[in-house]
């Protein structure tokens, strides 16, 4: 079944993301299927997309949760995750959600530095408990991706380095408040070549040996997310290759597999539809002024990020165009210079692989409401997050004077 985008723009008007649960589904099948072989989790990286229904309908296939603030874990709670399945991680968790955290009795907390450790440590005999954690081990590995979404190599930073998480692995064995049940690294997102991994689990995987050495048992591995799908044309890392590797490289090894995916299970099942205001050209430049903008969809003003960009039942006239929005500033933009039919005003566009850091990473600049979230499911659109009102939009905040 496909979606109707036209009659879902009048019933819903655009701008408006559209989720194909669908597809998500068969994506977290995929990847569960491929790790069959271990006892394995797959903790949802609720940051790419934490609408609450993306969020259940993970649930309800069996996945857990990865996230980096107390907002997004009692989003999974709310939802029904079970709390062994959730994974609390980030470089600056703040005393408030460490402790929180802790009365959640999540399955460990992802600590990224010795400092974090050390208060942790205070926190969790505060609260008479003890703190299952792992800790995530920065493998100094050149994710080959963007800089942005490389987060693998020392001059970034995440996590400790090799030699630091193991003090830290021997600090909290004699600590009577810690229990450092798993060992995580995560090298960077976007990732479409096998090797920087398989190396950055390498280097894991002998440091979970040379604990076992020193009577340190690790239950889990977490191999972090970033599982790279396909925008335009890149060559994609085959599931059953990244599977394999992971496994004989922890060959031996009694460990529950934990990975972090967040793009690939939403990215290619989203839409974002937005409609045509105007045509207009400048020196010769064909500007296409649609009514979503850089705030709604962030990613090719940020990273110049590419997303394929069509016209909905529209081939004719096609040139050059610049596809932009209707905010303040030059970065505005969805494509600059793509191949694209003739519009007219209300003409639908439709934006494709949005559904991971898209709406997630949307904000309120230029007095801007956000925009609605739909579901399609078993041939069915319905809405999961209602358009932003302006009263929404100013509820927080006092006239001073
Ligand atoms: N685990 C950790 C510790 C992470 O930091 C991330 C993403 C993930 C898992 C999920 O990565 P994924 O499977 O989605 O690649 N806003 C950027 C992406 C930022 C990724 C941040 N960390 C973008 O739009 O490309």
């Amino acid at each position: 079944m496909q979606i109707n985008f036209k009659a879902l723009s009048k019933k819903y008007q655009t701008p408006y993301y559209i989720y194909d649960f669908d597809e998500i589904t068969k994506n977290y099948k995929e990847l569960k299927e491929a790790f069959k072989a271990r006892k394995s989790l797959i903790a949802y990286a609720v940051k790419a997309n934490s609408n609450l229904s993306v969020l259940k309908h993970l649930k309800n296939q069996g996945a857990g949760a990865d996230c980096v603030s107390i907002g997004e874990l009692k989003r999974a709670l709310k939802v029904g995750i079970e709390p062994y399945k959730i994974i609390f991680s980030g470089v600056g968790k703040s005393d408030k959600e460490l402790e929180l955290a802790l009365s959640f009795n999540i399955l460990m907390i992802n600590v990224e530095s010795e400092a974090e450790l050390k208060r942790l440590e205070i926190l969790s005999k505060r609260q008479g408990k003890i703190a299952r954690i792992s800790i995530r081990v920065n493998p100094n590995i050149d994710a080959k991706t963007h800089p942005y979404i490389s987060t693998g190599l020392n001059e970034n930073k995440f996590g400790v380095d090799v030699d630091l998480a193991k003090r830290m692995y021997i600090y909290a064995k004699n600590s009577p408040f810690l229990e450092a049940i798993g060992i995580h690294c995560h090298i960077g997102s976007q990732l479409t070549e096998l090797s920087p991994i398989i190396e950055a689990v390498q280097i894991v995987a002998s440091l979970v040996k040379s604990l076992k050495s020193l009577k340190i048992d690790i239950s889990f591995f977490d191999v972090g997310g970033g599982l790279g799908v396909r925008y335009k044309d890149e060559v994609l890392i085959k599931i059953y290759d990244y599977a394999q590797a992971i496994l004989k490289s922890l060959y031996a090894l009694d460990l529950t597999l934990i990975c972090e995916p967040g793009r690939f299970l939403v990215a290619n099942c989203g839409y974002f539809v937005t409609s045509v205001l105007y045509e207009k050209q400048n020196s010769n430049k064909r500007f296409v002024i649609v009514d979503g903008a850089m705030n709604d969809l962030i990613r090719p003003s940020l990273y110049n990020a590419y997303h394929k960009i069509q016209v909905l039942d529209k081939t004719k006239d096609i040139s050059k165009c610049n596809v932009v929005g209707p905010i303040c500033e030059s970065g505005d933009f969805f494509a600059k210079d793509i191949e694209l039919a003739q519009t007219k005003p209300q003409d639908l566009l439709i934006i494709h692989s949005a559904g991971a850091y898209g709406f997630s990473m949307s904000s309120n600049y230029n007095t801007r409401t956000r925009v609605a979230e739909l579901a399609f499911f078993r041939g069915e659109a319905r809405l999961i997050r209602r358009r932003e009102s302006f009263e929404d939009l100013i509820s927080h905040e006092e006239e001073f004077l």
